[in-house]
């Protein structure tokens, strides 16, 4: 009977200790990123603003929203790209400021754009966990509603260019295409199939001030862009 007394005396403290650890491990596992994020990311993406309601507005901002983060982009991508961020805008958030005449077409003055933060990969992670989470706009995604499959590159890149018009602003590949989207040669690796789709059926549903124009595509035709930027995301450019 003393015996058994003593086991429990020895065994509830060390089962409090262990309770303890793990509330502060699961503590650190969910706040770290937000702590992050607040220090480092919150002055130019701001997960709480309004989508802009006039250009001036849209302009002004100084990233893109994050706030649909988890059904928008892929997570591997986005742990990658914050370690080793790449220009997608190639003339940043608003094209007007860092884009000049050249002497056929418009030019990127690089001189303005800033290099985007970088984080440790440690930090990639805590923020990506976090980021993943945020879901705003869910219900204008239908999970699943893309059917891979696959379109002839020719094919593809004539609807994007000649039928669509899409080429006029954004870049299929560095240094071909238009400055004011962002570019499009990596986008299916960035954003996730579902996303697309819905994005492409109505710009301004995402963002009211878009200047992307709705082109009312067919649903055959989201199916036959997406299968194209999933082609052109595996081709190697420089
Ligand atoms: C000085 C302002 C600034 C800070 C600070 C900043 N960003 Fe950005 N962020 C930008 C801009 C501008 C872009 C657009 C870059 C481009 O298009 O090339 C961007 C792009 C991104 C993208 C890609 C989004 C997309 O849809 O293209 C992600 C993800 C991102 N930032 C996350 C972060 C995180 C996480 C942090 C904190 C570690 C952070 N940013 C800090 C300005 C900033
Ligand atoms: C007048 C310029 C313009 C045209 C034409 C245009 N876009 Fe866009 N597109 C944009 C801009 C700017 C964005 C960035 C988001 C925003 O501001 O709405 C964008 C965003 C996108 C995105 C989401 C990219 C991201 O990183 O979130 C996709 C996909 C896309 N466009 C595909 C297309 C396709 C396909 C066409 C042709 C049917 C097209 N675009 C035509 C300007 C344009």
């Amino acid at each position: 009977m003393a015996k058994h007394n003593d086991r429990k005396k020895i065994s509830y403290p060390g089962l409090a200790l262990f309770l303890v650890i793990s509330a502060i491990n699961t503590a650190t596992a969910d706040g770290t990123g937000k702590v992050v994020f607040e220090a480092q990311c919150q002055s130019c993406h701001d997960l709480t603003e309004k989508a802009p309601e006039t250009l001036k507005q849209l302009w002004e901002r100084k990233g893109p929203d994050l706030s649909s983060a988890g059904i928008k982009y892929k997570s591997a991508w986005l742990n990658e790209w914050l370690q080793n961020p790449t220009r997608i805008r190639p003339a940043g958030m608003f094209y007007g400021n860092h884009i000049k005449t050249g002497k056929k077409t418009d030019v990127v003055d690089p001189s303005g754009l800033v290099n985007h933060p970088r984080l440790s990969s440690e930090q990639a992670s805590q923020v990506v966990e976090m980021l993943m989470t945020l879901k705003r706009n869910e219900n204008l995604v239908t999970s699943g509603e893309y059917r891979p499959g696959s379109i002839p590159m020719m094919l593809g890149e004539m609807m994007f260019d000649k039928f669509k018009g899409c080429l006029a602003c954004h870049q299929i590949e560095p240094g071909y295409g238009g400055l004011s989207g962002p570019e499009m040669y990596t986008a299916a690796n960035r954003l996730q199939e579902d996303y697309l789709i819905s994005f492409m059926r109505n710009p301004q549903s995402w963002e009211p001030k878009s200047i992307m124009p709705n082109k009312n595509l067919k649903e055959t035709d989201l199916q036959k862009l997406v299968h194209y930027l999933r082609a052109l995301s595996k081709e190697k450019f420089q």
